[in-house]
């Protein structure tokens, strides 16, 4: 059994990486601005739950990551509706149709006053029932926005992040809704998160049961093997992400050859360059895996341009690294 990690608890805040996903205050339920709050928007501060929500105690929830650039959300549509298939994997109906919600994703941003940001649709299962049935459990709906300007400049990306293999591993799909953006799956996103924070990298690859490489934990992963082909793993047990669809995309407008495939952790060695997509992270190159070195290069370079102007990014939102 891996080892869970307790004192990664106890990480000082400077020494996670990540800190993207930081607001502006000490805490993220403590900030000026309105969420959208089942239908209302509502003071940040006044957007609670009860700690008796069904969400809370059996992972009954379900969310998506979205990107706004220049003050459009990226593939808005395509994201609202992955979060109604997610929770329809998770048997409930969201309480609002696609258009509503891309109307209140846009709402949301308007009222935040965000050009660059993110936003956070979040539906799940309230208060009515406490066990593990939920059958007449309200569903509700909330989505947030913040600012995230870009902090390191495309030469400082250029030098890769650093993947540990996690210890816990990506389930098949008897056991759960793999290919969606159910909360529970994210206690092994954590778990690996921390462990590989903890020994001093930046993310964790993560293999999936039968010990193929899957996934970071929140971001899709791409090979070069020397030459021009791009190959990654084929997300049968993991989401196949909207950026890894959009780069897919980009590389064969481009005639580079893509192949989804298998990957086997012994293929790490031969890797010359290898980069991570996600809502979050973009097109972000790997520095190593493991023992593993690569330097990222020119297709890694010329997709990450690519991905920058098909979102909208402006070259300006690069600035200096912190
Ligand atoms: C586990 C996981 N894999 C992959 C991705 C990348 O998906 P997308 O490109 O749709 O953001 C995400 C982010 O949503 C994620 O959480």
């Amino acid at each position: 059994m891996p080892n869970t990690g307790t004192e990664s608890n106890i990480l000082p805040r400077e020494k996670i990486v990540g800190k993207e996903y930081y607001v502006d205050s000490d805490s993220f339920d403590d900030r000026d601005g309105f969420i959208w709050f089942d239908g209302e928007m509502v003071p940040w501060r006044d957007a609670r739950v009860h700690v008796l929500s069904h969400a809370l105690h059996y992972a009954s929830a379900v969310f998506e990551g979205e990107r706004v650039y220049g003050g459009e959300i990226f593939k808005l549509t395509e994201h609202t509706e992955r979060l109604a298939e997610s929770a329809q994997s998770l048997g409930f109906q969201l309480p609002y149709g696609t258009a509503e919600i891309d109307a209140a994703c846009h709402e949301v941003c308007t009222a935040n006053a965000i050009v660059d940001g993110y936003v956070r649709p979040l539906a799940w299962r309230g208060s009515e029932m406490m066990g593990v049935s939920a059958q007449a459990t309200r569903i509700h709906l909330a989505i947030a926005a913040w600012p995230w300007p870009s902090y390191f400049s495309p030469e400082a990306r250029m030098k890769g992040i650093r993947l540990q293999t996690s210890e816990w591993r990506r389930p098949s799909p008897e056991t759960a809704p793999v290919k969606t953006k159910a909360a529970g799956l994210y206690m092994i996103c954590t778990l690996s998160k921390h462990a590989a924070e903890r020994d001093g990298f930046e993310d964790a690859l993560m293999l999936d049961w039968r010990g193929r490489v899957a996934e970071a934990t929140g971001a899709n992963i791409f090979f070069i093997f020397g030459d021009d082909t791009l190959h990654t793993p084929v997300p049968d047990c993991f989401l196949d992400g909207i950026t890894r669809r959009t780069v897919i995309g980009l590389a064969r407008d481009r005639g580079i050859e893509v192949v989804e495939r298998i990957v086997m952790p012994d293929e790490l060695d031969r890797a010359t360059e290898v980069f991570l997509t996600g809502t979050a992270c973009e097109v972000t190159p790997v520095g190593s895996i493991d023992e593993h070195t690569y330097t990222p290069g020119e297709i890694t370079k010329v997709l990450m341009e690519d991905y920058e102007k098909t979102v909208g990014k402006q070259p300006a939102d690069a600035v200096s690294a912190a």
